[in-house]
């Protein structure tokens, strides 16, 4: 049985990975000590995941180990000699890292690098994934030119019309302390595949979803929205007329996707990984589809004050992806991604 090993592994990514790679036969070993719940409060737990995936999987390892404890890491990797690595354990949001830090630099910069060079030093050939985010590009995004449509920003120039590549700048820009942090930790990730030929890969996320997420208000987008209309919570819009726009891609479509990597590894690679213009949507018009779709009423207030370094119009252009493996497509559209998150909700409560 071919092994996996897979950081953050009760969280939104790393359990769809879990569940894709058991299903395919894999032994899969997680690595997570619930720090989303230190982040977040009670919210934010992921143990309800943990416990599910136990249950649902006979082939699964579940070990509760901090990426910040280099030796044990080396000690684990060590142990389990997987396969493929994949590593989602991160502090997530923006806007918490600014409050704390040296935990946000602590687990995604030295986190990182610590699970790299346990790597490096145990099983050098072994795949290597790594969820980056559109956030090492910062605010840059925000210079491109805009045209503001009935419900949506959106790219003036059509050069940009399919988004934004993998060469577009990441200096030069307002990060906030997360993109910072992230930055570091994807330019590790490339030198290390780069400086030491190891096999890995970033994956610059745009907004990751799906039915496994804990959302909350500081991070999760469409779980955190579907979850107040489903409450009938009222939702807070930051700035921008509600008009930002957000490509977001399915958390199984992710997994598809390292999957492809991971039987056809390159080096060093750096992959803009989001639903593209046909799962673009903004904040105003996933109202309309919430509301379609749950018959209730979104209740929101508008502050007239953006997040800080927010994007405006982001949209991941996805034929790099595409070209290097061309049997990956994105198969769940945002019809069907939102009807997922809304009975995943509706189970949980
Ligand atoms: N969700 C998104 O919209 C999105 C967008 C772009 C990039 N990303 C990136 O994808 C990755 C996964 O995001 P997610 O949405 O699944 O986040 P998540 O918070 O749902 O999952 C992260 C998991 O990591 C665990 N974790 C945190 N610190 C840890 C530590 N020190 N040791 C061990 N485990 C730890 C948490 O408990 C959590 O279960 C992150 O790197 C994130 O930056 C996410």
């Amino acid at each position: 049985m071919k092994k996996l090993l897979v950081t953050g592994s009760s969280g939104l990514i790393g359990s769809e990975v879990v569940g894709f790679f058991c299903a395919a036969g894999w032994e899969v070993h997680g690595v997570d000590n619930n720090m989303r719940k230190d982040f977040f409060g009670p919210p934010g737990d992921t143990s309800w995941n943990t416990q599910r995936l136990l249950k649902q999987h006979s082939n699964f390892r579940h070990h509760e180990r901090d990426i910040r404890d280099r030796a044990g890491l080396v000690e684990l990797i060590s142990e389990v000699k997987p396969e493929a690595i994949v590593h989602t354990a991160a502090q997530p949001s923006h806007d918490l890292a600014a409050s704390r830090p040296y935990d946000d630099f602590d687990v995604n910069a030295v986190g990182t690098v610590n699970l790299l060079e346990a790597v490096r030093r145990t099983c050098p050939e072994t795949p290597f994934v790594h969820m980056s985010t559109n956030k090492v590009y910062g605010d840059a995004p925000n210079r491109l030119d805009l045209v503001e449509r009935e419900t949506r920003w959106d790219y003036a120039d059509p050069a940009y019309h399919d988004g934004i590549k993998e060469t577009f700048s990441i200096d030069h820009s307002m990060h906030s302390i997360f993109g910072a942090s992230k930055v570091a930790a994807d330019v590790m990730v490339q030198e290390y595949g780069r400086y030491f030929q190891m096999p890995t890969c970033c994956l610059r996320g745009g907004c990751l979803t799906g039915p496994n997420h804990s959302g909350v208000e500081l991070h999760g987008f469409l779980s955190y929205l579907i979850k107040c209309n489903l409450e009938g919570k009222t939702y807070k819009i930051f700035g921008y007329k509600g008009k930002q726009v957000r490509d977001n891609i399915h958390s199984f479509d992710v997994a598809q996707f390292m999957n492809q990597f991971i039987q056809a590894p390159r080096v060093g690679e750096v992959y803009n990984l989001g639903g593209g213009r046909d799962n673009s949507i903004s904040i105003l018009e996933a109202f309309t589809l919430i509301e379609e779709i749950s018959g209730e009423k979104m209740s929101f207030d508008y502050v007239d004050q953006n997040r800080k370094g927010d994007h405006i119009c982001y949209i991941s252009d996805l034929s790099k992806m595409k070209t290097h493996y061309p049997k990956w497509d994105i198969t769940k559209d945002l019809r069907a991604t939102f009807i997922e998150i809304y009975e995943a909700w509706r189970k949980r409560r």
